[in-house]
């Protein structure tokens, strides 16, 4: 079987921060605006007043404290609350290619590659900004990359399932050099006006070079032991925007055109799949959870985390074992394991193993297991 290594990966950074307490002040002066605007059918009881959100709630229950977005202005604005960008011409680089773009010439440079040596682009994401052409294909084009290029989605699992798709078509031969793209910019489809959720997302894009391992000439390369892709249906994460809307009559504004969770039901019900899921593939290749050096998990939440950590090693998990990200970067869709991923990694040793794994709406699990070369 042909070998297969990750040679690369590189991160785009949105260049505007919001801290939990712009968040929460932003949203709390929304709540107000609301409840004024609607003050007499509070009294008359036909109406329920919306509820303040808090920085105490959000860092206990999630561990976020920060998130990354392409626009704050609009997010914070009372009247908005959500991202504003300007829509662009065809003949212009969209603005999801662009973010790709320059997370791909990091993880290239990373990876010693130019666009000539890439010969497949996957561009995967919980959210794509336009229908077709792929935006894989402008991707492709703007790096100047040979092949073929196709998008796919799986939500918040859609950098790992894409990854295997690369490291499969370098194993059948219908690529050798393959640039995965996750472009997350979830502040457009996050529901910044429910308490439930408001703090949830922000926004990033990865980028991974997956190659031969006979092509690979980076100084830091991870074989790809073994991948494995899981799904079970769960309405419990659910975004019903789609272009089907318009048949539909449907508004187009509605609270399900946008992210909306179940988020206890996730917790719950998504950890005990996880954990089960790493300790089987890990069993197919005859390793226990704790010859793991290091687990680059999903970052939706610190205690899922934890909580996957403690079912696979039995004890109490440490940043070392597993890297945490989410603080700093909120949850990014399927771009998190694979930022913990890209942060921390440069201290493993040759022959170390470790896992990427993602889990979230579908429900989804993907999995891969790596080891320093
Ligand atoms: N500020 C203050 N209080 C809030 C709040 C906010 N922003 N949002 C909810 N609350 C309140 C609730 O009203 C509830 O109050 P009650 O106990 O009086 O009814 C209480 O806090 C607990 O709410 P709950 O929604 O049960 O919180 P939680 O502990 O489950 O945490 C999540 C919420 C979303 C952080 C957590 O469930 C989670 O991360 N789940 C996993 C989600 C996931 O992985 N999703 C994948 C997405 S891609």
């Amino acid at each position: 079987m042909t070998a297969v290594v990750i040679s690369g990966t590189g991160i785009y950074q949105p260049p505007f921060t919001i801290t939990n307490a712009e968040l929460v002040a932003s949203f709390n002066a929304y709540v107000e605006q609301q409840n004024a605007l609607h003050a007499d059918a509070i009294a008359a009881g036909t109406r329920e007043p919306l509820t303040p959100s808090s920085v105490e709630f959000i860092e206990k229950a999630s561990g976020i404290k920060q998130r990354y977005v392409m626009d704050k202005e609009g997010i914070l604005d009372i009247n908005l609350m959500y991202p504003r960008f300007k829509e662009r011409s065809d003949d212009e680089l969209s603005l999801m290619a662009e973010i790709a773009v320059d997370a791909a010439r990091k993880a290239m440079a990373q990876a010693g590659k130019t666009g000539q040596d890439i010969d497949a682009v996957i561009c995967s994401s919980a959210n794509m900004q336009r229908a077709y052409p792929a935006m894989a294909i402008e991707i492709q084009q703007a790096i100047g990359a040979r092949g073929y290029g196709f998008d796919m989605n799986v939500a918040c699992s859609a950098a790992t399932f894409a990854l295997e798709q690369a490291v499969n078509a370098i194993r059948s031969g219908s690529a050798t050099c393959v640039l995965v793209v996750n472009p997350e910019i979830t502040s457009a489809h996050q529901e910044w006006k429910d308490r439930d959720c408001h703090f949830i997302f922000g926004d990033v894009c990865t980028a991974t070079i997956v190659e031969r391992a006979d092509t690979a000439t980076a100084a830091d390369q991870w074989d790809v032991l073994g991948s494995q892709l899981a799904t079970q249906f769960s309405n419990n994460i659910r975004n019903n925007f789609g272009f089907m809307n318009r048949s539909e009559d449907s508004d187009p504004l509605a609270r399900d055109k946008t992210f909306r969770q179940e988020g206890r039901k996730v917790f719950k019900e998504v950890v005990p799949v996880a954990a089960a899921h790493i300790e089987t593939q890990l069993a197919k290749l005859s390793l226990e959870p704790t010859q793991v050096r290091r687990y680059w998990l999903h970052q939706a939440n610190q205690s899922m985390n934890q909580l996957v950590i403690r079912k696979l090693v039995g004890q109490e998990p440490t940043a070392d074992l597993a890297p945490l990200i989410l603080d700093e970067y909120a949850n990014t869709a399927s771009a998190g394991s694979v930022i913990a991923f890209h942060q921390h990694r440069a201290d493993l040793q040759s022959g170390d193993v470790g896992v990427i794994c993602s889990f979230g709406a579908g429900y989804s699990v993907g999995s891969l297991v790596l080891r320093k070369r």
